[in-house]
């Protein structure tokens, strides 16, 4: 048997973030969180599943992979074997929308498109809920890049319970997502590690406390299209995860000197009437959320300073699906 399918698939980026886990081995978060996909930055990934290969084969952008990169690859397609009772063997060709190690999140939408490619190309006829949930176990945000538009991951107490759903599909909203680049190197510490020390923070159990509320003003803020809502919502948000990444021990300090000019320069902004926010992942780099009206001149602000590297212009974007372009044509399908 020889089969092939290339799924598309985006990043995200969470409004309430999941940081902290209940249980390590099924990447089961301590919360439910938000996000909304990402339009430019997304994975193609190509699988074929083929009987006569003796191992998985791995490429990125048509070159060899690192052991790390290939071990969490063939962990996830031996979930996807499991689930279809085969033992067949894949290649697998994969490439970013946005160039690896820019130090933009990239196993999110990753380990979703891996996950719908390598079940397609085995046949296996997932629900949505069953693929959202697949994807969670090789990278608990990859979970939410599953589903289309604005996503609640619900965090369930058990496998089958902690899935990703859709809120709003892509278009309802034109939100802009800026994710202004400011370091390219990797992180230092990955977000599975970091995950292990959320409880080591004072800090973390009033997170926990406090998070509902934010998840109820995220979900009030996208049902009434309240931007001012979501944006402070979301703003708060990022610096509570980050004062527990900052208090834990040993400490997480993922920003640069760069991050906090940006933190100020949002801050400027909107003294100035240009409304905007930020958010921040485990890393340096800065995601700007906008309206529409106000997206174009923002860029051209960050991207006119010196020190940022690249402005990068999401949209709201649909979640994993299957595509028919080949993975080298990737340009064509942007
Ligand atoms: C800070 O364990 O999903 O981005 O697998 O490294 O992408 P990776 O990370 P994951 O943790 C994500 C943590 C976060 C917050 C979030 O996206 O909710």
């Amino acid at each position: 048997m020889k089969n092939t399918a290339i799924a598309k698939s985006p990043a995200n980026i969470a409004l309430i973030k999941y940081w902290g886990q209940r249980d390590k081995s099924l990447n089961i978060p301590n919360n439910d969180s938000i996000s909304f996909n990402l339009s430019a930055a997304f994975t193609i990934t190509q699988a074929t599943a083929d009987d006569t290969l003796k191992e998985d084969e791995i490429t990125l952008a048509g070159r060899p992979v690192s052991d790390l990169f290939a071990k969490k690859v063939i962990k996830q397609l031996d979930r996807v074997r499991e689930l279809a009772g085969v033992k067949t063997r894949f290649l697998i060709e994969t490439e970013n929308s946005f160039p690896t190690g820019a130090g933009i999140a990239s196993s999110a939408s990753g380990m979703s498109a891996l996950s719908l490619a390598a079940a397609s190309a085995l046949k296996l006829k997932l629900s949505q809920q069953e693929l959202s949930i697949l994807a969670r176990k090789g990278s608990g945000s990859a979970s939410r890049s599953i589903p289309d538009g604005f996503v609640r991951w619900h965090q369930g107490d058990s496998d089958q319970s902690s899935y990703a759903e859709s809120l709003y599909p892509a278009d309802y909203w034109d939100l802009h997502n800026l994710v202004v680049v400011v370091a390219q190197a990797e992180k230092k510490v990955s977000s599975l590690a970091g995950h292990q020390l959320a409880e080591t923070s004072p800090l973390y159990e009033s997170r926990l406390k406090h998070i509902k509320d934010s998840l109820n003003s995220v979900v009030q803020a996208l049902k009434n299209q309240d931007f001012t809502l979501l944006g402070v919502t979301a703003e708060a948000e990022a610096l509570n995860m980050h004062a527990v990444m900052m208090t834990s021990q040993p400490s997480l300090i993922y920003w640069a000197p760069d991050t906090l000019r940006i933190l100020q320069q949002v801050a400027d902004l909107r003294n100035d009437g240009q409304e905007c926010y930020f958010t921040i992942d485990a890393g340096a780099n800065v995601h700007v959320l906008t309206e529409a009206k106000n997206a174009q001149k923002i860029m051209k602000f960050f991207e006119s300073q010196d020190y940022v590297k690249q402005v990068i212009d999401n949209l709201p974007a649909r979640g994993a699906h299957l595509v028919s372009e080949n993975v080298k044509n990737v340009d064509r399908v942007i």
